[in-house]
């Protein structure tokens, strides 16, 4: 890790470019009770960075050009145990930002996180996350950029850093985000089996590399490329988790028509939650479906009418793929949206004035 403690001395000529910006941003590197040290990173050192020690209190920590990667260093940082809104700062020249780390957005400069923040003449503490309001929250124009941003950024990912783990609190709030799902009458049906025996995982990769063996015989002429695709890192990720349909409840509204379509489809919005909750904590997961479900549950020790529907590998990753693994491997592209939008009659396309001919 490029990383230097340093006691700074203003007088100092010299100084690295970011700690001059962030003292000609008034935040003092060091302070009594708030900080007894200063630690400079370079952000091309993030992946790298020991994050436990960066997250550690009585410190300021200086991300030289950081600020492009705030949501990430934030992001590990409050993975590492640093609260939600410890003051933090993005400094682009004159422009100096200065809020909780949580509500820093991603921008040019130098980001710097530390309790000294707070004494900069430029912060403003970020607002306390208020109870959900009875008309639930208002969302401006950025957040819904950054919503937009996150859903086209989420990845199916099958590459992993081996020996990784996560922590129990995080899996729990990925879990907690699963569970706000919407389903068919409420019927929440999903369970999320956590492997953390080393042979089940082993056996789970083994039925899964079965039926790799069997899809490519069903492929045909793509059998040999399909082959050299990666379809899944359970191996390798660091938590392991199987989603299942648990045995039916019998629940009857809105689902009268297509039962078992509906169920699937409630278990299908939960996976989606827990996939986004994952990429915004930089995370990755792969859905793998490559399995005969029958003799996985049995080996789960599911009970008569609960069905394993999704393999799900999830962890951090090396770097998310710039694109669907698919369409970089060449298999596959995504269409244009417009080509699954149709105006009153299947395959009618949209008219001039539809949303999806404006864009
Ligand atoms: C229901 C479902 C099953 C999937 N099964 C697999 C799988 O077995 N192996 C795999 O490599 N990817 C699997 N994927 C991931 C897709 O290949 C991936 O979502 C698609 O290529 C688009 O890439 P993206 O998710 O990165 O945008 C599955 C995705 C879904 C939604």
């Amino acid at each position: 890790m490029s990383c230097s403690e340093i006691r700074p001395d203003p007088a100092c000529a010299g100084l690295p470019p970011a700690l001059a910006a962030v003292f000609a941003a008034g935040i003092p590197l060091t302070a009594p009770e708030l900080a007894s040290r200063c630690v400079l990173l370079d952000a091309g050192a993030l992946d790298t960075a020991d994050w436990s020690a960066l997250a550690e209190p009585g410190q300021t920590c200086v991300f030289a050009d950081g600020g492009p990667q705030a949501a990430r260093i934030a992001a590990e940082l409050q993975r590492h145990g640093l609260a939600a809104d410890t003051p933090a700062a993005r400094i682009d020249g004159e422009a100096v930002v200065a809020t909780g780390l949580a509500s820093l957005a991603a921008g040019a400069g130098t980001l710097v996180v530390g309790e000294t923040v707070r004494l900069s003449r430029h912060y403003e503490a970020a607002p306390a996350a208020a109870p959900a309001a009875p008309g639930g929250e208002h969302y401006g124009p950025a957040d819904a950029r950054r919503l937009q941003r996150l859903l086209a950024g989420r990845r199916d990912m099958r590459h992993f850093r081996r020996g990784e783990h996560i922590t129990p609190e995080t899996l729990q709030r990925l879990l907690q985000a699963a569970h706000h799902a919407p389903s068919v009458g409420m019927m929440q049906p999903w369970r999320y089996l956590r492997i953390s025996d080393p042979a089940r995982r082993e056996a789970i990769a083994a039925l899964v590399a079965r039926e790799r063996d069997a899809t490519a015989d069903a492929m045909g002429e793509r059998a040999a490329e399909f082959l050299r695709l990666k379809v899944e890192g359970i191996r390798e990720c660091a938590e392991l988790l199987v989603a299942a349909l648990p045995p039916d409840d019998g629940t009857v509204f809105g689902r009268r028509t297509m039962p078992r379509e509906m169920v699937v489809c409630s278990l299908a919005c939960s996976i989606q939650n827990l996939w986004l909750a994952a990429r915004v904590e930089n995370l990755g997961l792969g859905w793998v479906s490559m399995f005969e479900p029958q003799p996985l549950a049995e080996l789960l020790a599911m009970p008569a009418g609960a069905m394993p529907l999704a393999i799900l590998c999830l962890g951090p990753v090396e770097a998310f793929y710039p694109a669907p693994m698919l369409e970089i491997e060449g298999w596959r592209s995504r269409r244009p949206w417009q080509d699954a939008v149709y105006e009153n009659a299947w395959g009618e396309p949209a008219s001039p004035n539809s949303a999806a001919s404006k864009a």
